[in-house]
């Protein structure tokens, strides 16, 4: 079994303000495996990153990601929010969150958020970019909707996707199996010792989300969770055995 990997969610965003470059940046920095963000499509087709469907929460803006175009959101001060320090902060691209960490090894988890809005179109979209940058062999693509992740599939075969859930499923390995997918994304109360194992017999991973407590990390650690998505990658890293990787 290998060492639970330390994933980033929305970028460092215990410190940054999430899913920003600087978000990213800090995640690098802190010798994070890998990075999760989130993405939706622009009003003109362009690969968003950012949480929410709406700009509201995380900007100076207000409105659906749907319905302006890139060059409207990146008039936005995607940073203030969260500190002054941070006010120059923009709504980052996909294309440009993958040229960041291009030359690095990270994994990028890459949420496909599709459930409020179905943004038609995605799933071809983001293959489409991960393939340009090469990225394939350490991307894993995720949603709550699981027949975007069967579509996923179907398109990309190879690509790599988990099933995002947030409550008590029995037998998750045999839903996976049946979905076709390589990895569930359980909310981290649903991740327990039994879950890890059976699906790991099943040849499933698991990598729960967002998991910020020291207590909870270790539990999750223990049970042999392949990856946690945590808003403090840091702490994480500080629990695990070894030199940092
Ligand atoms: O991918 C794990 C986690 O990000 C799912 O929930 O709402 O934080 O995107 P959310
Ligand atoms: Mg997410």
């Amino acid at each position: 079994m290998s060492q639970t990997k330390v994933f980033a969610h929305r970028g460092f965003s215990g410190i940054a303000p999430e899913n920003t470059m600087a978000a990213f940046e800090k995640a690098l920095e802190a010798q994070a495996d890998g990075i999760e963000l989130d993405v939706h499509l622009s009003r003109d087709g362009e690969l968003i990153v950012m949480h929410d469907e709406k700009v509201d929460r995380t900007t100076n803006g207000s409105g659906w990601i749907k319905d302006l175009t890139l060059a409207e959101l990146k008039q936005l001060d995607n940073g203030s929010w969260f500190g002054k320090d941070y006010e120059n902060e923009t709504v980052p691209t996909l294309a440009e969150v993958l040229e960041l960490v291009g030359d690095s090894d990270l994994a990028v988890n890459i949420e496909l958020k599709n459930t409020i809005i179905p943004y038609p179109g995605l799933e071809q979209k983001v293959i489409r970019e991960v393939e340009r940058f090469q990225m394939q062999d350490r991307v894993i693509l995720s949603s709550f909707r699981h027949d975007s992740l069967q579509l996923v599939k179907k398109i990309c075969p190879a690509m790599q996707v988990g099933a995002l859930y947030a409550c008590g499923m029995v037998d998750p390995w045999v839903y996976a199996g049946y979905l076709g997918v390589d990895a569930i994304h359980p909310h981290y109360l649903a991740a327990t010792e039994e879950i890890v194992a059976g699906c790991h017999r099943h040849g499933i991973r698991v990598r729960p989300y967002t998991v910020n407590e020291e207590e909870d990390m270790k539990c999750l650690i223990s049970a042999g969770a392949d990856a946690i998505i945590t808003n403090y990658p840091d702490r994480l890293r500080r629990l695990l055995p070894g030199d940092g990787k």
